[in-house]
């Protein structure tokens, strides 16, 4: 949050030469260090604070404790079922020391009959019964995880790339946004196209790697309609954490229809200033990276904008997508996720603007 923060207030610097700065949205300030000091301080308040953060965090576009689908929902079981198991270990193991602690502090231990016993059941059988108890059911959900339980209605293809990902529908290629219909399951083909990253989405799915000259696969499926988050999950360089994504789903018909509307290419604007902008993408340095299907603009190295103004962030998540944070972005998105490979576009502000109305009318 303070990195975001701290690139909020450098963007903003930047937005306001260029006449943007009153269209940035805030993001929340970074939080400040009084709940640590409180911490310190030993107040029951603080203790209850933290509770109540971490109850909240079971519940959130991207927890696994919050799941909208069968695989997400037998890995939430599993998971309660080891939090169980350990729980109780730990618990005995607590109070054998408390026992010895409080319980014979200053007797004299003699050797008794018996020593031997204890060691073999409590030492040697029981963890054993436990380890392969908990073996067991790992193996049992991972058997489970590894077939969708219906026909898959699609086959896509997810790339992974430093940092966002590209995702190829059978008619069309789109980034950072995953639309499936609901109560469907949906085959997902993981390729990357540089270093090993790691495909998410905690309400849905196990993690999958994205692993090079390696295809993996799995599938997605949700039984409630929403919108789910999803993250790298391997460390990929500096910008690992800006490297998230949207899963949409849908019902079966606001998802065929939006496939429709992907599959076409970008419409001729109308407004002359948006006509402008598509002139600018046309003849600067974006068409080199950025395909728009229906334009000039065909390069294969960023992700592909014909249906941009449809989604509903920049940058692989890392922020709202809205007409002052895309100025931002064009104008240097260094400022917003330091270290990605588009550089900062010295446009004249007159082109910017076109530029900006021109990508949001790509719906
Ligand atoms: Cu890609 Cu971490």
């Amino acid at each position: 949050m303070q990195k975001i923060y701290l690139c909020q207030q450098l963007a903003r610097v930047k937005l306001s030469r260029a006449g943007w700065a009153s269209s940035v949205p805030d993001v929340p300030a970074a939080p400040s260090t009084r709940p640590a000091r409180a911490l310190r301080g030993g107040r029951p308040g603080a203790l209850l604070l933290l509770g109540v953060a971490v109850l909240t965090s079971c519940s959130s576009p991207q927890s696994a404790l919050d799941p909208a689908g069968p695989s997400a929902r037998r890995l939430e079981a599993l998971w309660w079922g080891l939090f169980a198991v350990s729980a109780v270990v730990w618990l005995v193991v607590l109070l054998c020391i408390v026992y010895a602690l409080v319980r014979r502090r200053g007797q004299e231990v003699k050797p008794r009959g018996g020593g031997t016993r204890a060691v073999v059941v409590a030492g040697l059988i029981i963890p054993t019964l436990v380890l392969v108890g908990t073996f067991v059911a790992t193996l049992s959900v991972m058997r489970a995880e590894a077939e969708p339980p219906d026909e898959p209605a699609l086959t896509i293809e997810v790339i992974g790339h430093l940092w966002w990902w590209e995702v190829r529908y059978p008619d069309f290629v789109t980034a950072n946004e995953i639309h499936i219909p609901v109560d469907r399951s949906v085959r997902v083909e993981l390729r990357t196209a540089d270093v090993i990253h790691s495909f998410w989405v905690p309400p849905l799915t196990s993690k999958t790697d994205l692993i090079p000259n390696m295809d993996n696969e799995l599938w997605l499926l949700a039984d409630e309609v929403g919108v789910y988050r999803g993250q790298c999950a391997e460390f990929c360089g500096a910008q690992h954490a800006g490297m998230a994504f949207l899963v949409i789903a849908q019902p079966a018909d606001e998802f065929d229809e939006w496939m429709a509307d992907q599959a076409r290419p970008a419409e001729t604007p109308t407004d002359p200033l948006a006509l402008r902008g598509r002139e600018v993408i046309e003849s600067q340095s974006c068409a080199a990276c950025h395909t728009v299907r229906g334009t000039e603009a065909d390069g294969d190295i960023g992700p592909d904008l014909t249906h941009f103004g449809s989604r509903r962030t920049l940058g692989a998540g890392v922020a709202p997508n809205d007409p002052g944070w895309l100025g931002g972005w064009i104008s240097n998105s260094q400022t917003i996720k330091p270290g990605n490979l588009m550089p900062p576009q010295p446009l004249a502000p007159e082109d910017l603007n076109a530029l900006i109305a021109y990508l949001e009318t790509l719906e």
